[in-house]
């Protein structure tokens, strides 16, 4: 998937995003980092074919993308910010639903289901109603539904920024997994922690991106901090100590 110099305004106002360029692949996680209104749900919305550029464009396999069912065709998943569950329907219900409305059979949508809840730790919500449940259980109920749906894009809109350290890391693990799996991961977030574990990190100021960095950072650099890098990986970006973004020279 590829977001080439696009443009996206709201109505008739300035744009909120200009000129952004993004690569997503699979089997990799991109971190769309920034403040509060930067754009990060903006970008996301328009990846996911809910708002339409003003210029430029989004492409999906070479194919140029259109509107939200298009998107849903192509395998684009989106997981919005403030979850965009039904409360009045119960956690396993929320997920079914998306499942069958995604042309799963009954059973196969009962099965995914159950799989996908356990997975986020909430086996023991799947009957209750989702406006009983916790922000947190909440949050999780969303990302097991986005997960459920096994997209070809996946689209994570601030999804951990409810959640606990472990249940924070756990979700992480899940995007990791979905990348393995094959899929891109689009993730979105305020939270630097979150986005150094990505393999790539896009940072939008006031609607313009900067590319931090294109590289996963170096795991043996942070852990042991003997500076000694995986093979392989010399020479790679690294957030903290080495980090630097790619318009500044490295030594700055
Ligand atoms: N529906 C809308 N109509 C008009 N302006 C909007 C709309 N949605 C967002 N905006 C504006 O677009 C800008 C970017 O908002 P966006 O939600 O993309 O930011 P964000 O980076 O996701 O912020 P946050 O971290 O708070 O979620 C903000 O100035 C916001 O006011
Ligand atoms: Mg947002």
């Amino acid at each position: 998937m590829s977001v080439d110099q696009v443009t996206v305004a709201y109505g008739n106002r300035p744009p909120v995003l200009r000129d952004v360029t993004l690569s997503a692949e699979p089997g990799r996680i991109v971190a769309i980092s920034g403040r509060s209104g930067a754009g990060k749900t903006t970008l996301l919305s328009t990846i996911a074919g809910l708002l339409r550029p003003s210029d430029g464009t989004v492409t999906v396999d070479g194919e140029r993308l259109g509107d939200r069912d298009h998107a849903v065709a192509q395998g684009i998943v989106l997981v919005p910010q403030g979850n965009g569950l039904a409360t009045f329907l119960t956690a396993g219900e929320n997920l079914e639903v998306a499942l069958l409305a995604n042309g799963r059979t009954p059973s196969d949508a009962r099965r995914l289901t159950v799989e996908s809840l356990d997975r986020l730790g909430l086996s023991g919500q799947r009957n209750q109603l989702v406006e009983e449940l916790s922000g947190g259980q909440q949050q999780r109920t969303a990302i097991a539904r986005g997960l459920a749906l096994r997209g070809d894009v996946l689209l994570a809109d601030e999804v951990t920024s409810e959640l606990d350290a472990v249940s924070r890391q756990t979700v992480l693990d899940l995007l990791r997994a979905e990348a393995d799996r094959g899929a891109a991961v689009v993730f979105a977030t305020h939270d630097p922690e979150a986005a150094a574990v990505c393999d790539a990190e896009l940072h939008l100021v006031d609607g313009r991106a900067e590319l931090v960095r294109t590289e996963p950072i170096s795991t043996d650099q942070d852990r042991n901090g003997n500076g000694k890098a995986k093979s392989g990986q010399a020479g790679q970006a690294r957030v903290g100590a080495g980090a630097h973004r790619l318009d500044q020279p490295p030594s700055a």
